[in-house]
């Protein structure tokens, strides 16, 4: 059931490979307007980082080597590094010289490169696998010395703008706070995205000067400087420009999670998958979902959730790293490292927690949570229970209220439950424990030692009734007024010759088994 059935529509293809590649990440900068604690190239958006999301877009390149260059919060971005990309290398700029100065240190630490060498700033997470390849593609194709991806923009403020010649060609990249009037209003802008040849690169890295508004060493000026000495340099226009969007801060960063959701979407839509309110539905680009799932609205899917087909998910469903096999439904509910077998069924106001094991045709009810539980084929938990640490046989009945009591305060323990074992409503099953295959329990039991198959296990004291209490411990009450109105009709009732009086009141609980079954609401269907 964990095979995934299909991958997350993409397209990418791998290019094939002529050059040696190296790709570089810009991702040393401190994000200031994000005003986090955490930095900018570790925000999340929809299953990955940002930086996770420039990674994936290279990664078609199967580049010889990645090396990202870190800085503000170097640890934790060196951490993440070591998580999703451990074939990547961080390389440290301890000090933000700018983007010239960052590629140059990360080809020293990388004195081998030779080939192509693809930059990308850590910070445009919409970049699709495809473009990246287009570009190297053009570029290699072209015997470029370097390549920038560039877009037009309907609002160009605070980028580098594509200045050309009469003829077309690429004269040089202006950042925004050093052009001119007439510069300013050009809307073709640098996308931080870029193809060199290694060798003609290191040359002109070597030769960035600092002389501009910001004192910075400006990878920008590279093409410039190649163009003026007779290298070729080359301007790849991207086709749409929503996959150059950078992030600055959270407005931008909460635009490019809406832009990336309706990509996400669109894409499953036309894979086969029916998402009812794709504007309220959040897919990790990490998510799988089988042809003929149903998705409905306010749910959210997220890191390794598999959806098989057929299934039915949400509204109102939150599921994290979940598997959902064919045919199951899951309504208003939470599920976080769960297993929901096929046609299964959980909800409405389910929980459930790492290791929830749903078999095939499985029933979790209404406010149930499950947690590290096996709950067998056709087993049913319909309602207000606890269920951890336990293994449920199949076509068990777990009556409303039943507790499995798995923690003694200091240690978990298990409890099993058999095949086609019927639990009466409101029982405490204390771990651990074991109930037999099709042994009942009766309603109310607090179960400490195990009960064998096909037993009634049964814990409760006799209940007694002592008549005329309300009427001595709580008169005046409602209750006292309703007991004597209900007593004087028994009393005319049983006057000689009416029917009722062939009949005989039962105070006490004679009969444990009648109660067992007595379970009621528990033999739901
Ligand atoms: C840069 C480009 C600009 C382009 C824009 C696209 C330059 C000089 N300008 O401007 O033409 O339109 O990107 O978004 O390159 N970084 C480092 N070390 C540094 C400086 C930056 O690693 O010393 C990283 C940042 O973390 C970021 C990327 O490089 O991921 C770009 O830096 P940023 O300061 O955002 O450059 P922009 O001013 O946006
Ligand atoms: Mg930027």
């Amino acid at each position: 059931m964990a095979a995934r059935l299909f991958a997350v529509p993409t397209g990418a293809r791998v290019v094939s490979q002529p050059h040696l590649r190296t790709v570089v990440v810009l991702a040393a900068g401190e994000g200031k307007r994000m005003k986090s604690a955490l930095p900018k190239v570790l925000h999340p958006l929809l299953g990955r980082t940002l930086v996770g999301h420039v990674l994936a877009a290279a990664a078609p390149l199967a580049a010889d080597r990645t090396v990202v260059v870190v800085g503000h919060g170097a640890d934790q971005v060196r951490a993440h590094l070591a998580e999703i990309a451990p074939e990547a290398t961080p390389v440290l700029q301890a000090e933000q010289l700018g983007t010239g100065h960052a590629v140059r240190i990360a080809l020293d630490a990388a004195p081998e490169a030779t080939g192509t060498v693809v930059v990308i700033n850590g910070d445009v997470p919409l970049l699709r696998p495809e473009t990246v390849a287009a570009l190297v593609e053009a570029h290699e194709g072209a015997g470029a010395a370097a390549t920038v991806l560039a877009a037009e923009v309907p609002d160009p403020t605070g980028l580098g703008r594509i200045v050309r010649d009469a003829d077309g060609r690429l004269e040089q990249i202006v950042e925004e706070r050093d052009a001119t009037g007439a510069q300013r209003a050009i809307r073709e802008i640098n996308a931080g995205i870029y193809a060199f040849d290694a060798a003609r690169l290191r040359d002109a890295l070597g030769k960035l000067s600092t002389d501009n508004d910001q004192g910075e060493e400006y990878l920008t000026d590279v093409f410039a400087l190649l163009g003026s000495a007779g290298e070729p340099v080359a301007v790849h226009v991207a086709a749409d420009h929503v996959e150059t969007l950078g992030c600055n801060d959270r407005v931008e960063l909460a635009t490019l999670r809406r832009l990336l959701r309706d990509r996400v979407n669109e894409a499953w839509m036309r894979t086969g998958v029916s998402l009812l309110d794709p504007d309220t539905t959040w897919i990790d680009v990490t998510v799988a979902l089988d042809r003929d799932a149903v998705v409905d609205q306010n749910t959210q899917l997220r890191g390794g959730t598999v959806v098989g087909t057929g299934a039915v998910v949400g509204p109102d469903v939150t599921l994290i790293d979940t598997v959902v096999g064919p045919g199951a439904t899951v309504l208003r509910s939470h599920a976080v490292g769960a297993e929901v077998g096929p046609g299964a069924s959980v909800g409405p106001y389910a929980y459930l927690r790492p290791d929830a094991r749903l078999a095939e045709k499985a029933k979790v009810g209404t406010f149930v949570e499950v947690k590290n539980s096996e709950v067998g084929a056709g087993a049913k938990v319909p309602h207000l229970s606890y269920v951890g640490d336990a293994t449920i046989g199949a076509k068990a009945n777990i009556g409303a209220a039943t507790i499995f009591v798995n923690y003694d305060g200091v240690n978990k323990h298990r409890t099993t439950v058999g095949e086609a074992a019927f639990i009466g409503c409101d029982t405490s099953l204390i771990a651990p424990v074991e109930v037999g295959a099709g042994a009942y329990v009766a309603a109310g039991s607090a179960i400490t030692q195990d009960v064998p198959p096909g037993a009634l296990g049964v814990t409760r004291a006799p209940q007694r009734s002592i008549d005329g209490w309300v009427a001595r411990k709580r008169a005046g009450t409602a209750s006292a007024e309703a007991a004597a109105r209900a007593q004087a009709a028994d009393e005319d009732a049983s006057a000689p010759g009416s029917r009722a009086s062939e009949g005989e009141a039962i105070h006490g609980d004679a009969e444990p088994v009648g109660s067992a079954s007595g379970a009621g609401d528990t033999a739901t269907e």
